[in-house]
């Protein structure tokens, strides 16, 4: 079982902050991005992060929305239009039903680095975690769809390196898709005469950053994603980050005391002590979850019982009104939860 990392258990409680600014960025407003995008029309920001800011646009040409992520520029960063390019034409090969499409990058003449998205009608997991509850089972049906598209991205070479609740997006129909891959890598500069150049490196999103990505910098390999996918699993099970000499989520939560393991060793802090492939966390946690699907076991003389619900991994996401900031989530083989959650992007 893992233990909690020695650094982190001097780290006293603290709200999470999702949007901690990595560097003084302040995005325009749509009206200016219109101007140096004539491809688009620019019809609002949807959300600003560490890393950029995002929009929501119709495509002139094809007629249809897109996301457009716009990126700060990185002052004493000489290297990063080659990395741009080379990283967005590696994000645009990633083809997955649970990955959000890049569909181009470029760079605005006025100098603004930007890739085009498909846009995602939903909302995100970090809106349904702070609307409430979100019920074990349905941390249990997230988690193997996370993980198909982190073993299919991983086989391609390409660690996501920032696996957190804002870039886990939910559409109208409940699918999962994930953004921003590979988008940390874009933003960290292995160039020595960067580094020293640089005020701040970005690296990740420190709760959900493994122990050896905030020492190392740029240099990490998939066990990376496992860890920020265990902090994400803790915290979908618990509702609480995994802070400190964190209890097992059993002991904050009621949930199913064989996750314990699987979410402890997601969250090793010795990469060697995690489990070394997506694969192999994806097949603990739905062996978990078939065993809690199991029917009774029969009373003495009994009818014929049901076979074992498997679980569906789509589940559907309803809301009530355009922009509202009441969802709901619910699918075959887990109850429905509904919450609250202000500035829930949701369209009826
Ligand atoms: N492809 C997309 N379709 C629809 N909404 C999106 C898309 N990508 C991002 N968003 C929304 O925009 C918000 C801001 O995204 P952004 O990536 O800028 O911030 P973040 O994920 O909080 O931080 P980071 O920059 O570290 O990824 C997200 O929380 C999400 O709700
Ligand atoms: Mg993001």
């Amino acid at each position: 079982m893992a233990e909690p990392s020695p650094a982190e258990s001097d780290v006293p409680p603290k709200e999470y902050e999702p949007t901690e600014r990595l560097y003084p960025f302040t995005p325009p407003p749509a009206a200016e991005l219109n101007a140096v995008l004539p491809q688009f029309e620019v019809l609002k920001m949807l959300g600003q992060g560490g890393m950029g800011a995002v929009y929501l646009a119709r495509q002139l040409t094809l007629d249809r929305l897109v996301a457009i992520k716009i990126l700060p520029t990185i002052e004493g960063d000489s290297h990063f239009a080659a990395r741009f390019g080379r990283e967005a034409r590696a994000l645009a090969r990633l083809s997955h039903p649970h990955i959000v499409t890049v569909h181009d990058a470029g760079k605005t003449e006025s100098g603004i680095y930007y890739l085009v998205m498909e846009y995602v009608d939903g909302t995100d997991l970090r809106h349904v975690l702070r609307s409430g509850s979100l019920p074990p089972e349905q941390a249990l049906a997230i988690v193997p769809v996370i993980c198909d598209a982190l073993i299919y991205a991983h086989k391609q070479g390409i660690v996501h390196r920032d696996i957190k609740p804002e870039n886990i997006l939910l559409d109208q129909e409940g699918r999962v898709k994930i953004a921003d891959f590979g988008l940390a890598k874009m933003m960290v500069s292995s160039h020595a005469e960067d580094v020293l150049t640089m005020t701040r490196q970005v690296l990740g999103t420190p709760y959900y950053m493994a122990p050896e990505q905030a020492r190392s910098g740029g240099a990490v390999d998939h066990r990376a994603d496992i860890y920020a996918l265990g902090v994400v699993f803790y915290e979908m099970l618990t509702g609480e980050l995994p802070r400190g000499n964190f209890p097992p989520p059993s002991e904050r939560a009621s949930v199913d005391r064989r996750l314990d393991p699987i979410v402890m060793r997601s969250m090793a802090s010795d990469p060697d002590q995690r489990y070394q492939a997506v694969s192999e966390l994806k097949t603990d946690v739905e062996r978990v979850s078939t065993a809690s699907q199991r029917p009774p076991p029969p009373v003495p003389i009994s009818a014929p019982t049901a076979a074992p619900r498997p679980v569906e991994p789509v589940f559907s996401l309803t809301c009530s009104s355009t922009y509202s900031t009441r969802c709901s989530v619910s699918g075959r083989g887990i109850g429905p939860v509904e919450g609250r959650g202000p500035g829930t992007r949701c369209r009826s």
